[in-house]
């Protein structure tokens, strides 16, 4: 992927890929519910070529970050109350704190895309830094599309052939019910026609027509061969900082290295429309 003034666009916006395979510092635009369309449009389009796209030294209200979001499709609501709270008055939007006398931090246990067990399913989530560790606390992304393409043609076969059941029960209360989706292994991006990989070990429990016992290893395989270096990136944060990313073709891992230190983020997630 080639650094560069995207075409169709104002002159002041520059992409800069961060890795070959994943990730653009996306700089000269304003986000927003009410930006620019050319704006949007190169967001769009870094969107679609690097998967992931950061975009420093934004200032985002909750209701800004909603309104951006909206852009890419239906607002998932989420179920609050395992680590995050829904901002008040602003419930697609929620609020991801981890304060210095913590110890979870949400979605920081391993690999993962957002809201894989439904369907229509998360596509972009967008995270929005507003306090963040002098160090650590970085987040890292991989690239689906990355990890498909260096398997064997053999296993490529197989894995199109599969579908996989994505599961979660929420926060586990007896309101929740077990939410549960089936997608298909390989999926293909419906603008760059790229094949990527869709297995996530926290909501892939088992294939389609396979038990959990039988599902195990392939999954287990995949999960490794994703979160291999070359397939990713990582992003230190800073304050004011946009980063969003599509979960159709990455995996995203918080990295929880920063006791004693506050952080704290917002998100909001469309769905595929
Ligand atoms: C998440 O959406 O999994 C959280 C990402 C982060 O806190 O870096």
């Amino acid at each position: 992927m080639q650094q560069g003034s995207i075409a169709q666009s104002s002159e002041t916006v520059s992409v800069e890929p961060i890795t070959p395979h994943v990730g653009a510092v996306v700089r000269g635009v304003t986000l927003g519910g009410d930006m620019a369309e050319h704006d949007l449009a190169a967001v769009r389009e870094a969107l679609a070529r690097h998967l992931v796209v950061v975009v420093p030294e934004q200032e985002l209200s909750a209701e800004a970050l909603r309104d951006f979001t909206a852009q890419f499709g239906p607002l998932f609501l989420h179920h609050a109350g395992e680590g995050v709270l829904r901002v008040i008055g602003v419930p697609e939007v929620l609020e991801m704190r981890k304060e210095p006398d913590g110890k979870r931090l949400f979605g920081g246990s391993d690999w993962h895309a957002d809201v894989t067990f439904r369907k229509p399913a998360g596509y972009l989530s967008v995270l929005h830094a507003l306090i963040v560790p002098p160090v650590g606390g970085d987040t890292g992304f991989a690239s689906t599309v990355a990890a498909f393409a260096a398997l064997s043609p053999t296993m490529q076969d197989l894995l199109r052939s599969l579908k996989a059941v994505h599961s979660y029960d929420g926060p586990g209360r007896p309101d929740h019910p077990m939410e549960t989706a089936v997608h298909p292994v390989v999926r293909r991006h419906p603008e760059t026609g790229a094949e990527g990989l869709y297995v996530n070990r926290m909501f892939a429990t088992r294939f389609e027509g396979m038990t959990e016992e039988e599902s195990r290893p392939l999954i287990d395989f995949l999960d490794r061969h994703q979160s291999r270096p070359e397939f990713t990136c990582r992003i230190s944060w800073r304050a004011g900082q946009v980063v969003m990313w599509d979960n159709r073709f990455t995996l995203h891992y918080p990295i929880n290295d920063f006791s004693g230190q506050r952080r704290l983020l917002i998100r909001c997630t469309a769905l595929e429309g």
